[in-house]
């Protein structure tokens, strides 16, 4: 096959870099020096860099921007957070300014359960196979003390197993089903080295048990992973006031404020296709902040659109009521988030990042992590019930179109002032950039 190689990641990074340029590259030059551009300085740093994954060659920037003025239950955070996208930041800066003078965000940590499954097959009777179960879990636990030691320490471990008979879904298809404690770790390989150990142990002592006859000793273990639906690890945040306290330079009548927020939040509640847009817009807040503590974004995605989904049908994460002359808007998620391990401990800016935090433990993380997607999301609904989204989103993308265009300063200057009273447009700005060139 053209263009494939075997053995690539043995090469040494500038052997992938040349090769890679001279497989897909016209401009050769080019590429070699963009790629070389963004390597750091400091040696050490671009080693650590290069060795947080396989085969890397260059390092690819996010900006972390810092929203402030977060008020959280008694304490008031900066926080971090590493995105693209233009508006984000300046959204969440706003809705915490908002709040700030409203009593800002209450928050609590509702549960901190994680979960990990040993699937296996079983062909077999189900009242022998419980009855093994029984005799067996001390075992299971017992095995895994040289793993679980510190974590006990600490005041976590293993909270629970349990079999699960899921043969109605799948036929023989069964499942220990545990559950963990694993404090400012995310757990992840905790938890998985944990079910590793759960299944040798299952397995060994199955060929033991004197009640399973030879078929049913052949227990086949399909795989051992946490999972990343973690809907007893939930947070939830809350901001309130008295509905004519929203009274604000964007919100001249709080009451018609409160009520088209509500049905907007009402509508992400009942159709699909808004919900997806509006947790989406949660999303922003909450990848930021992940992000740019070192945590796992992908995780946090999956568990929490499973969570948007848990009735059957896909929803918002956010809820608002107006009741009794209170405006009341709060969300509920599951967030498997650590403080300790894995990239927190490595990654020079994610140190920076928890330091700025205040140094959280998981928990607090937690809270400020929801209050950013909930922030984020009474930002978008806010303009979308107003203004609508795209004046705020169009003014902060105005300086992207400018360096499309490669504006010098001064053009810079010139055309922002110009846009502070002119609607922005892809096409506006051109117009505009084009008669200040003439
Ligand atoms: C854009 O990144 C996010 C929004 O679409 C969210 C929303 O519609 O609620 C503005």
């Amino acid at each position: 096959m053209p263009n494939t190689i075997s053995g690539f990641s043995k090469l040494s990074k500038s052997e992938k870099i040349d090769w890679l340029l001279n497989t897909y590259f016209t401009d050769k030059d080019s590429a070699r020096t963009l790629v070389q551009r963004y390597w750091n300085s400091d040696k050490k740093l671009q080693k650590l860099h290069d060795e947080f994954i396989e085969n890397t060659i260059t390092n690819y920037y996010l900006p972390l921007g810092v929203a402030p003025n977060f008020l959280i239950n008694d304490t008031t955070y900066a926080i971090p957070m590493a995105i693209e996208e233009s508006s984000v930041i300046a959204a969440a800066s706003k809705a915490a300014k908002f709040w700030l003078d409203r009593g800002g965000f209450k928050a609590e940590v509702l549960a901190t359960e994680k979960i990990g499954q040993v699937h296996f097959i079983y062909e077999g009777d189900f009242d022998k196979l419980n009855a093994f179960f029984t005799e067996v879990k001390p075992k299971l636990i017992s095995a895994t003390a040289h793993i679980t030691k510190n974590m006990e320490r600490r005041g976590g471990g293993i909270l629970d197993i349990e079999l699960r008979n899921k043969t109605e879904d799948l036929p023989n298809y069964y499942q220990l089903h545990a559950t963990f404690e694993t404090l400012d770790a995310m757990g992840a390989n905790f938890i998985n080295s944990c079910l590793e150990q759960f299944a040798n142990t299952f397995k060994t002592e199955s060929f033991q048990f004197k009640g399973f006859n030879n078929t049913e000793k052949n227990i086949s273990i399909v795989m051992s992973i946490l999972s990343n639906y973690v809907p007893e690890c939930l947070v939830r945040a809350e901001v309130s006031c008295k509905i004519e306290d929203l009274k604000s330079k964007d919100i001249p009548n709080p009451e018609v404020f409160a009520q088209k927020f509500k049905q907007a939040v009402s509508i992400a509640e009942v159709e699909p296709y808004r919900a997806v847009t509006h947790n989406k817009g949660i999303m922003n807040g909450i990848d930021a902040v992940v992000l740019a503590t070192g945590n796992d974004f992908r995780a946090v995605e999956a568990g929490v659109h499973a969570y948007a989904a848990r009735h059957g049908k896909y929803s918002s994460l956010t809820h608002c009521s107006v009741e009794n002359g209170i405006f009341k808007f709060w969300i509920k998620i599951p967030l498997a988030l650590g403080t300790v391990g894995g990239l927190t401990s490595l990654h020079p800016l994610v140190n920076f990042s928890m330091e700025m935090l205040q140094k959280p433990s998981a928990k607090d993380l937690m809270k400020i992590v929801a209050v950013a997607g909930l922030a984020q999301n009474f930002g978008a609904v806010k303009s979308l019930t107003t203004t609508g989204i795209q004046e705020g989103h169009m003014k902060m993308h105005l300086m992207n179109i400018l360096n499309q265009f490669e504006a010098t300063e001064a053009e810079k200057v010139k055309l922002v002032e110009h846009f502070k009273t002119n609607v922005v447009t892809h096409s506006a700005v051109v117009e505009a950039i084009s008669k200040l060139r003439n």
